[in-house]
């Protein structure tokens, strides 16, 4: 089967020598944040890259998508539908901002037609997605609607390639990995990155670190992602993720979801004063301050090297105040 999909300009893949330093490991980053501009940067971009594609090819016209009211996926997801043609429409959680901020200003300034749908759960957000792409085909478009994150096993595939391009920048760079710390939110990003690593049969330990949800939950999601993902690449194995090197995370995640953590905010801290780097603070924040707590409890041991995947965000940042 051909799967269409456009192909992504390599993200940079370097090392943060003042880091490293301060903290006495070998630390690598995988610049996702810098695969766009701000209206399309991010981990979502390589999802989107194949979920696009499907959409103009299944001939849509519309696009539509969901996610929390400061969604980056969302912002993304418009930015390239507008870029290729297609109409946007968000249909978000939770209730319309009373001011303009983050991804909600950006998504002002592309005139995208946004609804609150006042969902707080992943369920409740597709449901009132699904709902609302009804309406949408009613009055005459032809819509492809794309769910929480565009994790699904298609959108994976953006980072099963995603890993094949890591591998090739580390041979150029002569490093390899002991250990891949990534935010794994709805996990697509993290199931495409572990497809990718299995294939290689790469012993390189993935952290992810929750930015909401349950281990239990992100796990079924990730497994969902993992097994589509494998199906699409002719893969018929039974896959799980029990028995592998993955360790999710939920401590992390702190009052909730968008709310910062003392953890989450050194490491941004530290990050933009000593490499100047933006984290945000939803999720690469609490991803980097569950690689520093490896880190400073030794899991990491001498020696080691250490890659952490910034898979974006940086919009959602200007939503909230320092
Ligand atoms: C900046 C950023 N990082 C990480 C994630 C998590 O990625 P995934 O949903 O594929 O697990 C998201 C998802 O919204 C995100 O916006």
């Amino acid at each position: 089967m051909t799967i269409m999909h456009e192909v992504q300009m390599k993200s940079p893949l370097h090392h943060l020598p003042r880091l490293s330093a301060m903290l006495d490991r070998e630390i690598w980053i995988k610049r996702d944040d810098a695969n766009g501009d701000l209206l399309t940067a991010g981990n979502k971009k390589r999802k989107l890259q194949y979920l696009l594609a499907d959409a103009i090819q299944k001939g849509a016209d519309t696009v539509i998508t969901t996610g929390g009211p400061n969604s980056n996926h969302a912002r993304a997801t418009a930015a390239m539908a507008i870029q290729r043609g297609l109409k946007p429409v968000l249909v978000l959680g939770g209730h319309k901002p009373e001011s303009k901020k983050g991804n909600h200003l950006l998504n002002h300034f592309m005139g995208v037609e946004v609804v609150f749908s006042g969902a707080s759960t992943h369920e409740e957000m597709e449901q009132a997605l699904n709902e609302h792409a009804e309406k949408v085909k009613e009055e005459g478009l032809r819509p492809y609607v794309i769910g929480v994150g565009g994790s699904n096993g298609l959108g994976s595939l953006g980072f099963v390639d995603a890993y094949f391009e890591l591998k090739e920048q580390a041979a150029e760079k002569k490093v390899q990995f002991d250990w891949l710390f990534v935010s794994a939110g709805s996990g697509g990003t993290i199931a495409g990155l572990i497809y990718g690593c299995c294939q290689h049969k790469d012993s390189t330990r993935i952290v992810g670190v929750s930015p909401w949800l349950k281990t239990a939950e992100i796990k079924v999601k990730m497994e969902a992602c993992l097994q589509e993902a494998a199906s699409l690449k002719g893969d018929c194995r039974n896959l799980s993720l029990d028995g592998l090197p993955v360790y999710i995370h939920d401590e992390y995640v702190g009052a909730g979801y968008g709310c910062p953590t003392d953890g989450g905010m050194e490491a941004l801290h530290l990050l933009a004063s000593k490499e100047a780097i933006l984290l945000d603070h939803v999720y690469t924040a609490k991803a980097m301050a569950g690689c520093i707590d490896y880190i400073r409890k030794g899991k990491v041991r001498p020696g080691e090297k250490v890659l952490f995947w910034h898979t974006g965000g940086t919009p959602g940042l200007f939503a909230v105040s320092g």
